[in-house]
C-alpha cells in the first residue's frame, strides 16, 4: 500500500504574549493517509486542526516529529510539487478575473503557456465555474470562491491535496456542492486530507478519520465503526392499531404520526418483520442503529471539548 502522507507524532506549541507563555496546540499526533483515500481530521475549533494541516504542507515547523508524503521529506520541492493546499481562510486577488487568477497561479508553478490556458479551462469546467471565467474574484460568493480555491489548489496536477475546512461557511447547496466535487476528485485518484468541524459533512465523505480535541487524536478509524452502537436495529412500521404490541418485547417503542419505531436486536430483526407482516402492518423502513458523529464526540469528549 502507497502512502500518501504520513505524520508522525506532531507536536507543536505556539508562544504568546510578551511573557511568551506556551500555548499548546498540538501533542503527538500520528496519522497515517494511504494513497488514493479521502482522510477526515475531526474537531471542534481550537482542536489544532489548521496547526497539523500547516506542519503536512510544511508551513509551519513541528517542535518535534516528522512528515513524509509519498515516503519523502516534506520541504523538498520535488514533493512540494506534488501536494496542492487550500488554508482555512485563503486570500485571493479581489480584483482579478476567475481565469487571471487561475492563469497567475499556474505561472507560479512555472506551467508553460500552452499547457496554462488548457489546464484553466480544464479546471474552471471541474469546480463548475467556467461562466465565471471572466468575473473578477470580488463577485464571487462564498461557495464559488471556495471552489476557486480547491481550482487553485489543484493547478498543479497534484497527487494528495490538502484542505483546510472546504465546507466552512457554505450553505446546504454549497457544502453539497463541496462533497461532490471532492469525492470527483478522489475518484480521478487524489489523495485528500480535509478538515472539519462540521462532522456530520465528512459522513459521507472520508474512508477514514482521526477525531482531534485540544490538540490529541481522541478516535481514530473507519466512520462506521466509530458510530457502531454494536448492533442494534430500528424497524419502521405503519398500519400497526393503536394496542399492538411485538411478540418479542423490542428494546424500545416509539409512535410517530402512525409510525412505530421498533429498536430491537439483530437476532430479532427477522421475528420482528414477520410479527409486524402477520397483524396488517407495512414495513417503511429497516436499519442498522449508528451514532451521529455529534453523539460520537459528546461520547468522547463530554464536556471537555477544546472550544475557543
Ligand atoms: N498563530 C497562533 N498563535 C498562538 N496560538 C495559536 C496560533 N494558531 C493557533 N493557536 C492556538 O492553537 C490551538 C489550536 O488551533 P488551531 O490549530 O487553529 O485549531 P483548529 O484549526 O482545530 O480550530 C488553539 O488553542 C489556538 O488558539
Ligand atoms: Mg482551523
Amino acid at each position: 500500500m502507497d502512502i500518501a502522507l504520513e505524520l508522525e507524532h506532531l507536536s507543536k506549541s505556539y508562544k504568546v504574549g510578551w511573557r511568551k507563555t506556551e500555548r499548546t496546540a498540538v501533542v503527538d499526533v500520528s496519522l497515517t493517509v494511504p494513497a488514493g483515500t479521502v482522510f477526515g481530521l475531526l474537531g471542534p475549533n481550537g482542536a489544532g486542526k489548521t496547526t497539523t494541516i500547516k506542519m503536512a504542507v510544511g508551513f509551519l515547523h513541528p517542535d518535534s516529529g516528522s512528515v513524509h508524503i509519498f515516503g519523502q521529506e516534506t520541504l523538498d520541492p520535488k514533493v512540494r510539487a506534488r501536494i496542492g493546499f487550500l488554508p482555512e481562510s485563503p486570500y485571493f486577488y479581489p480584483h482579478l478575473t476567475a481565469g487571471k487568477a487561475l492563469d497567475f497561479y499556474a505561472r507560479l508553478f512555472g506551467i508553460e503557456r500552452a499547457v496554462r490556458r488548457e489546464r484553466v479551462k480544464r479546471l474552471l469546467e471541474m469546480v463548475g465555474l467556467s461562466d465565471a471565467v471572466k468575473l473578477p474574484l470580488n463577485k464571487f460568493s462564498k461557495g464559488m470562491l471556495q471552489r476557486f480555491g480547491i481550482a487553485q489548489a489543484l493547478v498543479n496536477d497534484p497527487e494528495l491535496l490538502i484542505v483546510d475546512e472546504p465546507a466552512s461557511g457554505l450553505d446546504p447547496i454549497g457544502q453539497v456542492e463541496m462533497r461532490k466535487l471532492l469525492n470527483s476528485l478522489n475518484e480521478e485518484g487524489k489523495s485528500i486530507l480535509l478538515s472539519s468541524h462540521y462532522l456530520s459533512e465528512v459522513e459521507n465523505i472520508c474512508h477514514e478519520v482521526a477525531v482531534l480535541n485540544k490538540g490529541k487524536v481522541i478516535a481514530r478509524g473507519k466512520i462506521e465503526d466509530l458510530l457502531d452502537t454494536g448492533g442494534a436495529y430500528s424497524v419502521m412500521a405503519s398500519g400497526l392499531p393503536k394496542s399492538w404490541r411485538p411478540v418479542e418485547p423490542p428494546a424500545r417503542q416509539e409512535r410517530l404520526n402512525g409510525t412505530v419505531r421498533l429498536t430491537v436486536e439483530k437476532k430479532y430483526v427477522g421475528s420482528l418483520i414477520a410479527n409486524v407482516q402477520s397483524s396488517g402492518g407495512l414495513i417503511e423502513d429497516v436499519r442498522k442503529v449508528t451514532k451521529t458523529l455529534e453523539e460520537l464526540f459528546v461520547d468522547l469528549v463530554g464536556g471537555d471539548a477544546s472550544g475557543g
